[in-house]
């Protein structure tokens, strides 16, 4: 895959450690390729500022890089997971894109000794957070494969989607599915409106099995991804 709309420059101030929290068991998303599936989501969308949810969110780290990074195009963001531990890294995470709490991290790492790169990352991060619109952000835990707990998330605004799946390694499925990538599938496009994009990275091929064929299909290093175009539903 090519990088069309995600420069060529250092993501070394989003990335895993420097500023965002991480935690073993908690697998990261290249910030990079993150950007790059945003950009590219949001032109097949057709949408300028947009909501995106991250139905797997485990610590945060799309939704969080790319309210960081790309605040001017988003509208507000949603994380979610089933797992409670994921939600608790999540929010600290969701909280560093805002000024106060980019603020209080730095405040923390100085508390720290030889974080003199971290420190002037948090600086460059709290100058585009103090410069682009607040970006609205809301968590919750949800089960993905499951259209009941799915239809009471709040998903008005939401036009992307970004779903990095578990691989089965540091985080695994929580589902009983036989193909939980396609009932996720089918559940996030149940309950998205159409236009919505979704967009689904996964390192196990295998687990694609039973998913529609994609409107986009790239490869990333290990990891295969599909893009997906909700359509109106048609008219029987
Ligand atoms: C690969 S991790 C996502 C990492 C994330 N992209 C990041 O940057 O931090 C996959 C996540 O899927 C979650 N998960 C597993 N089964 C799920 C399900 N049925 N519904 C929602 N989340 C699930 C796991 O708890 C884990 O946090």
């Amino acid at each position: 895959m090519r990088f069309e709309y995600a420069p060529d420059e250092s993501y070394q101030d989003v990335g895993g450690g420097q500023v965002l929290h991480s935690a073993p068991g908690f697998p990261g998303f290249p910030a990079r390729l993150a950007l790059e599936l945003f950009e590219r989501a949001r032109v097949l969308a057709g949408t300028g500022r947009v909501g995106l949810w991250d139905p797997m969110c485990g610590a945060g780290g799309i939704v969080a890089t790319l309210a960081l990074l790309r605040r001017d195009a988003l509208t507000r963001v949603l994380a979610s997971d089933v797992s409670d531990r994921a939600l608790e890294l999540a929010v600290k995470n969701l909280r560093l894109t805002t000024p106060e709490g980019l603020a209080q991290r730095r405040g923390q790492l100085r508390a720290q000794s030889a974080v003199t790169g971290r420190l002037e990352s948090v600086d460059r991060l709290l100058e585009k957070v103090r410069r682009g619109p607040p970006v609205p952000a809301d968590l919750a835990r949800a089960d993905a494969t499951d259209p009941a707990d799915v239809a009471r998330l709040d998903l008005a605004g939401i036009g992307v989607v970004i779903a990095d799946l578990p691989y089965g390694t540091q985080a695994d499925w929580s589902s009983e599915a036989p193909t939980p990538a396609a009932r996720t599938l089918r559940t996030l496009a149940g309950a998205l409106g159409a236009g919505a994009v979704i967009v689904l990275s996964t390192v196990n091929r295998e687990d694609l099995r039973g998913c529609p064929p994609a409107l986009r299909s790239f490869k990333h290093g290990r990891r295969h991804l599909r893009m997906y175009r909700v359509e109106e539903p048609t008219a029987r």
